[in-house]
């Protein structure tokens, strides 16, 4: 009988697909809403045929021993990967898959909550009425940055930085740069965006958006060096991994105001956060929702389920990343 382990639950939709396709009993949910511990995640991943993870749980080399020769596939229920060590999933001839397309627009738009939430200084503005401060109009209250017809800096141009920036040319009349690898001439063609250097990005963009993957190379491309490249009206927003960016050099830029502001919803060590973030009103700070739309999440579960189905029926799922 096929034995699939979910680590947390996850929308039913795609819970009920796995056991529509291999019966009521194929399939165990941790049934605390809660991260397992390495620990818990060591034993209970033992003897599993798929084994579909969240990006909250470290599957390494010795997960995946413990998971033992029947385990097929891992199936992410995620965009990003980068919890899991795809090397030694495929020397193991495990199938690593992932969830990309479904939850391109919800985290675009989370990116665009957070540029204009930092451009308008609306969590600010917030707690300002909440602690009763507002005596009224004021031609000098809380100040921000205009966004139409800016520029928009877009660092790595994959799905989800492609959709930023079409819905900020469209909507905002933005300009958009993007610094890549890769050309991306469908991009270009519909926005006029224009592929530059990081320093040349940093320089003349009035809002910058993170969109990369994390990996080895793109660990702290973020560094004070690049934010010294920026400028004091320079606003940042991280919706990708926030090892992305070297959270102190960050805090320094912010505290000594050598950019604007900051939106985060990743954390270099998440889920804490650098212990003087909170202090600083420059900073807007959401707990990792980029995908967190109940459509999203959704249609992530059906992904991640049949990533696994097509697996354990012997053919190769659509979202193969190892
Ligand atoms: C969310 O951060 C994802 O990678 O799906
Ligand atoms: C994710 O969907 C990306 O490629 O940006």
């Amino acid at each position: 009988m096929v034995n699939i382990y979910v680590t947390r639950r996850i929308p039913e939709k795609g819970l009920q697909m796995l056991k529509n396709a291999f019966g009521e009993n194929s399939v165990e949910v941790n049934p605390d809403d809660r991260v397992l511990n390495y620990d818990e995640l060591m034993e209970k991943v033992k003897g599993r045929d798929a084994i579909l993870s969240l990006l909250t749980d470290k599957m390494d080399d010795k997960v995946m021993d413990a998971a033992g020769p029947n385990c097929k596939i891992i199936s992410n229920y995620a965009v990003g990967y980068n919890n899991i060590d795809t090397n030694a999933a495929s020397e193991r001839n495990i199938i690593v898959t992932n969830t990309p397309g479904v939850l391109t627009n919800a985290t675009a738009d989370m990116a665009i909550a957070l540029i204009f939430a930092v451009a308008r200084r609306v969590t600010e503005g917030d707690r300002f009425m909440r602690e009763h401060k507002y005596k009224g109009w004021a031609p000098m209250l809380l100040l921000g940055k205009q966004i139409t017809g800016k520029t928009l800096g877009i660092i790595g141009a994959g799905r989800i930085g492609q959709a930023i920036g079409k819905k900020m040319y469209k909507g905002f009349g933005m300009n958009i740069l993007y610094f890549d690898r890769s050309t991306k001439d469908e991009f270009e063609k519909e926005t006029g965006a224009k592929k530059v250097d990081l320093e040349t990005l940093c320089k003349e963009s009035n809002f910058i958006s993170i969109n990369l993957n994390y990996t080895p190379e793109t660990h702290h491309l973020i560094n004070e060096k690049v934010f010294n490249m920026m400028h004091k009206d320079t606003v940042l927003v991280n919706t990708a991994r926030g090892q992305i960016i070297d959270e102190k050099a960050l805090v320094k830029a912010l505290r000594e105001k050598k950019i604007f502001g900051a939106g985060l919803d990743v954390y270099e060590n998440e889920p804490a956060m650098a212990h003087s973030l909170e202090t600083l009103d420059n900073a807007v700070l959401a707990p990792h929702l980029g995908s967190a739309t109940a459509e999203a999440r959704t249609k992530m579960s059906e992904i991640a389920a049949q990533n696994i189905i097509d697996a354990l029926q012997a053919r190769k799922p659509k979202y193969v990343v190892n």
